[in-house]
């Protein structure tokens, strides 16, 4: 799927179609997912704010599809320096075309510019199909937390 990845400025426009994507990619998973609108609006202002430079959208035919918002300025529990990824989200109708993986390329290239070897990220317990999503890309579970699971990817530099 010929789908173009663009940084994104977080517009109002942005927002709202954002808002369309994240409810869509989360049907049936609405236990992970924040519900009232205005609550995912500011969640995306949230992440915005975290790193201007590590949210990334994907789009055909000029409409978001996915997007994915990492954090390049992020410390993980032991208050070690890490490339975080805090979400990933992709309609529900463009899921399985590759999307996500090309959304993952972008946030983790994005984060070794910034010379991070390690990335994270907290996935639902039940949210099996994103673990085997994430495990295909390298992550591996490290820890528990309620009803999180920490999965982690460590980079070796190459020489
Ligand atoms: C999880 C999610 C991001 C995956 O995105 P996607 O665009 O559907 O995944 P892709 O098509 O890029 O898949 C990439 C690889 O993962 C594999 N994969 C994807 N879903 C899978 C599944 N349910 N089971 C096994 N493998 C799967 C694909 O087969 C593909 O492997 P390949 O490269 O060998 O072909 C997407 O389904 C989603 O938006 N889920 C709801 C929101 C969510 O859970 N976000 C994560 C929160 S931490």
């Amino acid at each position: 799927m010929n789908a173009s990845i663009r940084k994104v400025n977080l517009s109002k426009q942005d927002i709202e179609s954002f808002v369309g994507v994240y409810k869509s990619a989360y049907k049936g998973m609405e236990e992970y997912a924040y519900k009232k609108e205005k609550s995912i609006r500011h969640y995306f202002k949230w992440l915005f704010k975290r790193d201007r430079d590590g949210f990334f959208v994907a789009e055909l035919d000029g409409n978001a599809i996915g997007f994915v918002a990492c954090d390049s300025n992020w410390h993980n529990l032991f208050n070690e320096k890490m490339g975080e990824i805090h979400e990933l989200a992709i309609k529900q109708e463009y899921k399985g075309k590759g999307i996500g993986k090309k959304l993952m390329e972008a946030a983790e290239e994005y984060l070794k510019s910034k010379g991070h070897e390690k990335f994270g990220l907290w996935v639902g317990e039940n949210n099996k199909k994103a673990i085997k999503f994430y495990e295909k890309l390298g992550y591996k579970k490290r820890d528990k937390f309620g009803i999180w699971i920490r999965m982690e990817k460590y980079e070796t530099k190459s020489i």
